[in-house]
């Protein structure tokens, strides 16, 4: 793919920005999903200074330095804010709690009367911690290293808002969204208008990139991804574009598959995450045809070490590397990982030639 122009303009000395504009670098830029997390034993430390989970996201000291941990270690081409989807639920109102060993407990919304109650006007008011963390951290980042900001992708933060939690079938999200389109539809324009405002503040703070994480995208049938997954993340996109221009924006449909191709085609962003399950030998003939690709080691592999490891960077690697590449992992660092096996990642790209 050419270099366009718009790379030696903006952030030209950020690898991750000239990929994302579509340049072709080795070693490639990397940085890794949750990079920032449990596996880190400087993150348990300042964990267990923080009254909840919720607290590290909202203290904009903590969550800057554990934004800053995983730089510090491993010196990553980005960094990604440290924060979390369900930020947005709770700045629409919902009662949001995170419990150890649990994961995320919500208050359900499985009404319309429920979508009317969530506090749609003043979702950047109650979330201003977090862009004083961009700030914070993009004054104490590295010239050369990016900063990425996020949000969750609609449908995704839909089925925690619905479910209450963390679901296996996402039975009531689907029967609902199936059986009373209108009605749900409402719910997913709600998070759509919340999710623009939130990652233009974080734009407006310094963020370099975003990413939309769809965590749960693979749930959806053909015509439920369209609706659910295509259709809110190509309003979110164009309206980010026109308030934005120069920011690219990261799509991660996790578990699209053949649907990876539309999504590509159809929402606007910029680049592709792509999810383990994706061979990278077809997404580079079919998508990284289309547009710069960041993926997707198996975060399992990263946690098993050894010459399965080494193997697997190498190859992804020489797959990727004659166009536009991020390294990075399929979906995030597992909570057991030895640092030590991330640290040999960074060592093997280094080397590449
Ligand atoms: O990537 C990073 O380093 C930035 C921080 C980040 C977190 N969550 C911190 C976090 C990001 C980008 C997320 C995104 C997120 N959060 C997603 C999308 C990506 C994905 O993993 O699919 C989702 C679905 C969530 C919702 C969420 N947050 C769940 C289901 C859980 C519990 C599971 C778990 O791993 O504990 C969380 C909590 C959470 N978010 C933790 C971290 C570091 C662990 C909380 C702790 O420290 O106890």
């Amino acid at each position: 793919m050419e270099q366009r122009e718009e790379s030696s303009r903006s952030g030209a000395s950020k690898s991750l920005l000239r990929v994302l504009a579509g340049e072709a670098l080795a070693p490639p830029p990397f940085w890794l999903m949750r990079q920032a997390g449990r596996y880190l034993p400087e993150y348990r430390a300042l964990r267990a200074r923080a009254r909840g989970f919720l607290d590290l996201c909202f203290t904009p000291e903590l969550a800057v330095e554990a934004t800053l941990q995983p730089i510090r270690r491993f010196g990553m081409d980005a960094a990604i804010l440290f924060s979390d989807i369900l930020v947005v639920p709770h700045a629409l109102g919902q009662a949001v709690d995170f419990r150890e060993g649990e994961g995320p407990v919500l208050e359900p919304v499985r009404t319309e009367e429920a979508v009317t109650a969530l506090e749609a006007e003043g979702t950047t008011e109650r979330l201003t911690p977090v862009y004083e963390a961009v700030r914070q951290v993009k004054e104490r980042l590295p010239r050369e290293t990016a900063l990425i900001g996020f949000a969750g992708a609609p449908w995704t933060v839909a089925t925690y808002m619905v479910e209450g939690g963390t679901s296996r079938d996402f039975a009531r999200t689907k029967s609902w969204a199936f059986a009373e389109p209108e009605g749900f539809g409402a719910l997913i324009g709600k998070i759509t208008d919340a999710t623009v405002a939130h990652l233009s503040a974080q734009i407006e703070a310094g963020a370099d990139a975003v990413q939309l994480f769809d965590s749960w995208a693979g749930a959806l049938d053909e015509q439920g991804f369209r609706a659910y997954v295509i259709a809110p993340t190509r309003s979110i996109v164009a309206e980010l574009k026109k308030r934005h221009p120069g920011t690219p924006v990261i799509g991660f449909p996790r578990g699209a598959g053949l649907m990876y191709r539309a999504y590509a085609g159809e929402t606007g962003v910029s680049a592709l995450g792509l999810d383990t399950s994706v061979p990278p030998m077809i997404a580079r003939k079919t998508l990284q045809s289309l547009m710069p690709v960041q993926g997707n080691l198996d975060p399992a592999v990263l946690l098993a070490g050894g010459a399965r490891l080494d193997e697997a960077v190498v190859a992804l690697v020489a797959c990727f590397r004659d166009g536009p590449y991020i390294f990075n992992l399929g979906h995030g660092v597992l909570p057991d990982t030895p640092v030590a096996h991330v640290a040999r990642v960074v060592e093997l790209l280094r080397r590449v030639p």
